[in-house]
């Protein structure tokens, strides 16, 4: 593998099987290279077939181990028969992480109930049916869950209404699980991110590139959006063992941006809204 700039110490997942829906770019993409990085095998679940195959063919080019299996993380049956395959090409999984999400921009108000649920379907049953399918697929004792929520659960935020939905319904989801499945020796935990750059999802929310993201960061205390080796960090460190007496816990990586609320965020987003001026 690439030497990577490394706080940890090296081969941290050795011989651990990792499995990580919406892996074919973006945040989760950049956790499954850190994870493969670390020696773990990569299971990469997507519903663009073609993104989760090149991903994990970036990976094994890398010198890592890793495989696509396309399923939409709303269809539970295809979701389960992708499941199926990753345990018999790496065998019991025992990092999963809940990564696929959707997101568009829009008022309440000029918002379908389709286009609601499909958010909601998306991120929030998503999550669920991920961890559901994967659990008889655990190796249980050790095994960690990690979902991806974003600042969006804790912060209200004009033209996200769907969004802060669902990821809030994700953070209590997590701390359900973590009673649930506690006992059983399985962590599950969450991470919620603010603005990442270079991400799918940020060209989504700053649609006019530099503008919007001069906007963003003035409600950011660190002035910085954070960069996806950082929350592969936090991935790695949440799914390491140094991390084994944390459960049910989301973790904010968003550089403060919780502590001084969405205004900024979300009246940015309002005027990308607007019809451009002539
Ligand atoms: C209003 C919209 C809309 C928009 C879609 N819809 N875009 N409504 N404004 N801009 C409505 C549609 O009209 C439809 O309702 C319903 O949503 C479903 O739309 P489809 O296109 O049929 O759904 P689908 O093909 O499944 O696409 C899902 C999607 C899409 C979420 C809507 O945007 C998508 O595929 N996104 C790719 C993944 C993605 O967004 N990644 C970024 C995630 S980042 P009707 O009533 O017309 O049928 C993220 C992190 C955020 O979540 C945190 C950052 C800090």
């Amino acid at each position: 593998m690439n030497a990577v700039k490394d706080v940890f110490r090296p081969g941290l997942l050795q011989g651990r099987h990792a499995l990580i829906t919406g892996a074919g770019s973006g945040i989760n993409k950049r956790i499954a290279e850190r994870f493969a990085e670390h020696g773990a095998s990569i299971s990469i679940i997507g519903r663009n077939p073609e993104k989760c195959f090149t991903a994990a063919l970036d990976i094994e080019g890398r010198g890592g181990q890793a495989a696509g299996f396309a399923a939409d993380v709303r269809h539970y049956d295809a979701l389960e028969a992708a499941f199926k395959h990753a345990r018999e090409r790496f065998g019991p999984v025992d990092i999963c992480i809940a990564g696929a999400a959707g997101n568009f921009v829009a008022e309440a108000a000029a918002m379908s109930s389709n286009g609601f649920r499909t958010v909601i379907d998306i991120d929030l049953v998503g999550c669920f049916n991920t961890f559901r399918a994967a659990l008889p697929m655990l190796r249980e004792e050790g095994a960690d869950l990690l979902a991806i929520s974003a600042v969006q659960s804790s912060l209200p935020m004009s033209a996200q209404a769907h969004v802060c939905a669902a990821k809030a319904g994700i953070d209590m989801l997590v701390r359900s699980l973590s009673i649930e499945w506690g006992p059983r020796g399985i962590r599950c935990n969450a991470i919620a991110p603010g603005p990442v750059a270079g991400t799918e999802g940020m060209d989504r929310l700053a649609p006019d590139g530099e503008r919007s993201w001069k906007r963003l960061l003035e409600g950011i205390p660190m002035g910085r959006a954070g960069e996806r080796d950082e929350i592969a960090d936090l991935a790695l460190f949440l799914c390491s063992g140094a991390a084994r007496y944390i459960n049910g816990t989301v973790v904010a990586i968003d550089g403060g941006q919780v502590n001084l609320g969405s205004l900024p965020f979300g009246s940015m987003l309002m005027e990308s809204l607007k019809p451009a001026k002539a």
